[in-house]
């Protein structure tokens, strides 16, 4: 007993002589409350609720100290950003992911969200053109025909009282990537079903239990761990689905080519979706191995869907929550539409002012990824201090969303705050909801698109209530709600 007493004090003395002896002259101020031996890691122990609590918390201490903090898991210091300019600096000079989002590498492996920095380049500059307004443009019927599917759905819940919005909102949005970024049609079939959405939600618990257990980090550990056995069962569901895409929009892509030489007429499609984009230069190029296809199709499936299907939810649930707030977006809708029932168009688009402040306001305010984690490949000179190379940097759009920058309302929901850019906070970074710097989201403008289209379909039909002061939320990855979320619906019966 006494021996290990002793192992104990004299590794916790190293670690703390370790820590001095790293400690730059212009270090953060550290966060109060580390242990011996562990550091702060005892704050990011518990379930996915206690995790978010507690990270909520490390955002609002970060921002009383001016922006920035340093902490301890165990030996290693990080980081903790929450000022917009230093977040902007970060993530501009460093474009390197931290070794924590290789826990998800089984799953995504090279794609965008997790690639190594180089791959990363060289993919990004090729796939960018998929995202290009032009392309999007030619999704805009999709994106109105899934919109009036969404509201189809919805009508069983008419006058119902509160029921899941998220389990409507979710398959569609799927639906929805399938048929524009990878198109593939799995509409009338059952392969995205509920086995897929599951396998999904628990590959996301694995990550996090992986990271809130310190002796999994390392890949043999982990290996022996119940928690691979887990993880894999969840990744034969989830690659089962990738390799079923890639091989379907495979052999059409060949099959068109055979037959129609370079042209593309695969359902009368009038644009290049992601995917055939992926397999041209895969085949005509040899840029890409299948392999690096599946992880391609695996990340644009959770990184596309779940980050829109969740910040809709939320987005339904927060205007159900504010009368005032739903009913200028339908005088906005009714002065665009009138009565008509007609398709959105890509000129109604930018008439819908009101709606898409409600959207950035939304997602301002429920940020479906709160936090991100650079690596810092060198020192980084902020505004008050310097961080060190090769430390893990957690940056905070949550943090930064309610950074005083916003102004004295920035707890409220305000969406007329987005009305006049004049008093809008200049720093780019300040709306972090699709991330910050050079690896921004490359789907941020699909993802305003479709969501500004389904919620105008929605909107015109159905008057939606709801609280969102009763939510309660959770860290898994994404920022996901427990309970509370849920929405009542009815239908509007005139222009009121
Ligand atoms: C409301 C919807 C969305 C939100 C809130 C969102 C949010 C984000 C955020 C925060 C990041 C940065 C992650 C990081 O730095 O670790 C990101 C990256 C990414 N997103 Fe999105 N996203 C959305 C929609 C989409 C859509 C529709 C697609 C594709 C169809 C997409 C594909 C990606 C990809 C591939 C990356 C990695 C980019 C890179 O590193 O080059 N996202 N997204």
């Amino acid at each position: 007993m006494l021996s290990v007493a002793l192992v104990l004090v004299f590794l916790s003395c190293g670690i703390l002589a370790w820590r001095r002896r790293n400690r730059n002259k212009d270090e953060p101020p550290p966060l109060p409350g580390a242990l011996p031996l562990i550091g702060h890691f005892h704050l990011f122990v518990g379930n996915s609720s206690q995790l978010w609590d507690s990270v909520k918390k490390l955002c609002y201490n970060t921002l009383d100290a001016d922006g920035v903090v340093s902490f301890y898991l165990g030996p290693k210091t990080v980081y903790f950003v929450t000022d917009p300019d230093d977040c902007l600096k970060i993530a501009s000079t460093c474009l390197e992911k931290d070794k924590f989002y290789k826990f998800t590498k089984p799953w995504l492996g090279e794609g965008l969200l997790t690639g190594d920095l180089q791959i990363w380049k060289e993919h990004r500059k090729l796939l960018n053109p998929a995202f290009k307004q032009s392309i999007l443009d030619g999704f805009i019927d999709i994106f109105n025909k899934e919109a009036r599917r969404l509201v189809k759905n919805l009508e069983v819940e008419v006058d119902k009282g509160p029921f899941d919005q998220f389990a409507y909102i979710q398959p569609n949005v799927l639906e929805t990537i399938c048929l524009t970024v990878l198109a593939v049609d799995f509409t009338d079939e059952s392969l995205l079903n509920i086995e897929y959405i599951n396998a999904l939600e628990n590959i996301l618990k694995c990550v996090v239990e992986r990271f809130q257990t310190p002796w999994l980090h390392s890949d043999v550990m982990f290996n022996w761990s119940s928690l691979k056995r887990r993880q894999d069962e969840c990744l034969k569901i989830l690659h089962n689905v990738s390799n079923t895409v890639l091989k379907k929009r495979k052999a059409e892509y060949l099959n068109n080519n055979l037959n129609n030489g370079t042209e593309d007429t695969t359902k009368g499609l009038k644009f290049r979706p992601f995917m055939d984009l992926l397999l041209e230069l895969a085949i005509e190029k040899g840029a890409f191995s299948d392999q690096e296809i599946r992880e391609h199709v695996d990340t644009m499936l959770f990184a596309g869907h779940d980050t829109t299907a969740t910040s809709l939810m939320y987005m339904m649930l927060l205007v159900g929550s504010y009368p005032e707030v739903q009913q200028k977006i339908f005088e906005e809708l009714h002065n665009v539409f009138g009565d008509d029932d007609r398709d959105v168009t890509k000129q109604d688009l930018s008439q819908l002012v009101y709606l898409e402040a409600v959207l950035k306001e939304s997602m301002r305010f429920y940020p479906v990824a709160p936090v991100i984690i650079r690596r810092l490949d060198q020192d980084v000179k902020l505004r008050n201090c310097t961080l060190s190379k090769d430390r893990a940097c957690f940056l905070s759009s949550y943090g930064v969303h309610r950074h005083p920058v916003w102004g004295p309302d920035a707890e409220e929901f305000k969406p007329e705050r987005w009305l006049d850019s004049e008093t809008l906070p200049k720093c780019p970074t300040t709306f972090s909801g699709f991330g910050m710097g050079r690896r921004i989201c490359i789907g941020k403008t699909y993802a305003m698109m479709t969501m500004k289209i389904a919620m105008a379909h929605v909107f015109r039909r159905y008057r939606v209530s709801g609280n969102h002061l009763l939510m309660t939320t959770k860290l898994d990855v994404l920022l996901k709600p427990i309970s509370g979320h849920h929405v009542s619906i009815e239908i509007r019966k005139n222009k009121t």
